[in-house]
């Protein structure tokens, strides 16, 4: 499996061309530069698990703060090796302020299980900490407001393995458009952290058919973990 080096942050230099053009899409709505975005947010990257935590909470960067009950910040094992990244929390999520309950949360600890790990030994987080109306995909600018937390969060926690479910995840953290079913074809890295990509367990529960390719990826995840 080929190791493609991938260690660029979100919004670098680099990528701020990418970033304009998602922003200009016809799905977005009338948005913000990147610029004047990425100028309004917080300087979160000397703070600790609490102090992150707790900006979070309190966070009024982008118009999902006036419809959530809760932010969602993440769960689990604050020196895991596995982190998985999935998109927005939703409605559960948003009330119970945790990733990952009802349906969905069982499958995935069900994955989890299959490969001998319990979700309290990882790590769980969503790109964005905020449900979105009508469990809509999170915006870009949306991604844009959120994303120095989920990298503070990455930095904290150092895992030896990134595990992205789901296309909007993978987007985000790769700063890419390619199709789901290609990035999950090989290994990527996000900022030296090696990085898989996978299928959303909610969109194992409506298609089934691709829980073989699934189990396969976190056979793949498995082996990672333990050759590091
Ligand atoms: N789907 C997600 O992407 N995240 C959650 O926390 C729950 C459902």
């Amino acid at each position: 499996m080929g190791i493609q080096t991938w260690q660029s942050r979100f919004v670098s230099e680099v990528d701020a061309g990418l970033v304009e053009e998602l922003l200009t899409a016809e799905s977005e709505p009338a948005a913000e530069s990147s610029a004047s975005i990425i100028s309004s947010r917080a300087d979160v990257s000397s703070m600790d698990w609490a102090q992150l935590q707790q900006t979070v909470a309190s966070c009024q960067l982008c118009e999902l703060h006036s419809s959530r009950n809760n932010t969602v910040f993440g769960t689990g094992n604050q020196n895991a090796d596995l982190l998985i990244v999935t998109e927005a929390p939703g409605a559960d999520e948003d009330l119970a302020a945790e990733p990952f309950v009802g349906p969905v949360g069982e499958l995935l600890d069900a994955m989890l299980k299959a490969i001998k790990l319990e979700r309290q030994q990882v790590y769980i987080t969503n790109v964005i900490k905020c449900q979105t109306p009508d469990n809509r995909n999170p915006h870009v600018s949306e991604t844009l407001c959120c994303d120095p937390y989920l990298q503070r969060q990455i930095a904290l926690l150092q895992p030896k393995l990134i595990l992205a479910l789901g296309r909007i995840a993978a987007h985000h953290l790769l700063v890419s458009q390619e199709s789901l079913a290609s990035l999950r074809e090989r290994a990527h890295k996000y900022n030296g952290i090696p990085l898989l990509v996978s299928y959303h367990p909610a969109y194992l529960l409506r298609k089934p058919v691709n829980k073989r390719k699934s189990w396969q990826d976190l056979l793949k995840a498995k082996q990672l973990l333990s050759s590091r």
